[in-house]
């Protein structure tokens, strides 16, 4: 493995909605993925984030394993509604504490805290007045913001404000299969701008309440087209406009991109205000990128989305069917890198990893109950990746860190708990964690890399 640069930061990601289960606890109200859930066939299993992994009783003993594994940085999510639980007003002073004490509690572990403050888990309250459809929701959004880090920036060097607002727009407003559910195709757009208009809100709010340094988690994959032609080629740009260039022009160069692929003529977005995008541009410290696999496209024509996405042959798959393209990873970096020059932050992965549903191998013998589960594919997985992403560094990128998801298994959205991204296994019956054979991999990637480092800076020092 390559020696990464001094101070790259190791760690793991995960979210409040995917781990923490305690939904009505201490004065939490419903999130649109707790109504989300209750309705009936939307959720694999007809499961629910109610118990999770129980984190948010079991905090300490998880940031015990973190402690085990030897992260620099946790990139976990706050919870809106634990902090203002209607949405608006607050704070509520039981949620800030839970985050206060586990906060402190990575701090005395070494670990620096990272937090996403919007994971998906939007206050009920604010859905029902309108969500992302809504401009008043980027505002609600910086105030709430503005409350967690007025109570946390004096610990807390880096702050997310969003992850993933593509994913929110596609999944959740255009096409339904992620909360709220809405089903409104080329009519969600104003999400994205919503979305985007609450993280330069929000990232002004965060700076005036003391934090240090703002980011953004977006999801990101290379575009493919599937073949040649120029119909092909077209569709591959519609849909890497929609993908990634509708969420990073705007934050990077502050404009959109071209949509006319979508309909939407050279005025623009009707819901983009002037001042807008000044506000979204407001400058970032660094960018997130999330990255899981490239997208191949094909043209479809006559239909309001120009492409279909196509199966990537030729390539592992993981137990989720996605596609494992490492080299995805060194395309997307230097491509982001040529695309924003030096408009483009530093960068950390967010997230990068893989579901493997592994059963237990039987024990080694006899004797010991121990069951172990070697992840294999997760192992191929991250080394691939990680060294591609060694190679964009080697390319010039600059990059800061390496977030890989997840720490635990966990309520995968709508494909309830079948999918397992851990590096430790939950068993949702007993809340036993068993850590994988890629949590002790992981373990001594991030040792080799600290006494590699270790090693070349006494030499610098001695020559
Ligand atoms: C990302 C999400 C994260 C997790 C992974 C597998 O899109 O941000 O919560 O579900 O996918």
């Amino acid at each position: 493995m390559p020696r990464f640069p001094v101070g790259f930061r190791w760690g793991v990601a995960t979210a409040a909605y995917q781990i923490e289960g305690a939904v009505a606890q201490d004065g939490r109200r419903d999130s649109i993925w707790d109504t989300f859930c209750r309705q009936p066939s939307v959720i694999k299993n007809g499961d629910t984030g109610e118990v999770a992994c129980d984190h948010y009783h079991r905090w300490a003993q998880d940031i015990d394993l973190m402690a085990e594994l030897g992260i620099d940085a946790y990139r976990f999510s706050i919870a809106w509604p634990r902090i203002q639980p209607a949405g608006t007003g607050g704070p509520n002073g039981p949620g800030l504490d839970f985050y206060d004490r586990l906060t402190d509690g990575l701090l005395a572990r070494g670990i620096t805290p990272m937090p996403t403050l919007y994971h998906w888990d939007l206050p009920q309250p604010l859905e029902d007045a309108g969500g992302w459809l809504s401009r008043d929701t980027a505002a609600r959004f910086a105030d709430y913001a503005a409350l967690a880090a007025e109570r946390l920036a004096d610990r807390i060097p880096l702050w997310i404000t969003l992850n993933e607002p593509f994913i929110v727009t596609a999944f959740g407003y255009a096409l339904g299969i992620h909360a709220p559910g809405q089903a409104l195709m080329l009519d969600a757009l104003p999400t994205a701008h919503y979305q985007l208009l609450a993280h330069g809100l929000a990232t002004q709010a965060l700076r005036a309440a003391g934090a240090r340094q703002v980011a953004i988690a977006n999801n990101c994959s290379p575009v493919w087209p599937a073949s040649d032609s120029p119909a092909d080629q077209a569709a591959a740009a519609a849909y890497d406009t929609l993908h990634n260039r509708m969420f990073n022009d705007p934050l990077l160069l502050g404009r959109y991109p071209d949509l006319a692929a979508f309909g939407v003529d050279e005025a623009g977005l009707d819901c983009v205000r002037d001042g807008d995008l000044a506000v979204i541009s407001t400058p970032i410290d660094a960018l997130g990128i999330n990255y899981y696999n490239p997208t191949r496209v094909s043209a479809l024509p006559d239909s309001p989305l120009p492409f279909q996405l196509e199966p990537i042959p030729g390539y592992p798959v993981t137990a989720f069917g996605w596609p494992v393209v490492p080299a995805g990873l060194t395309e997307l970096l230097t491509q982001l890198a040529g695309r924003y020059g030096d408009a483009l932050p530093p960068v950390y992965i967010t997230e990068n990893g893989c579901s493997v549903t592994d059963e237990p191998a039987e024990p080694a013998d006899e004797t010991t109950a121990d069951r172990t589960f070697d992840d294999q594919p997760r192992i191929r997985f991250l080394d691939g990746h990680i060294r591609a992403l060694a190679d964009a560094i080697t390319a010039g990128v600059d990059v800061r860190g390496y977030l890989t998801w997840s720490l635990l298994d966990n309520f995968e959205w709508s494909e309830g708990y079948d999918q397992r991204f851990g590096l430790v296994h939950v068993d949702y019956a007993s809340q036993a964690r068993t850590p994988r054979a890629s949590f002790s991999w992981y373990r001594d990637l991030i040792a080799a890399q600290r006494m590699s480092q270790r090693l070349a800076r006494d030499g610098d020092q001695e020559g």
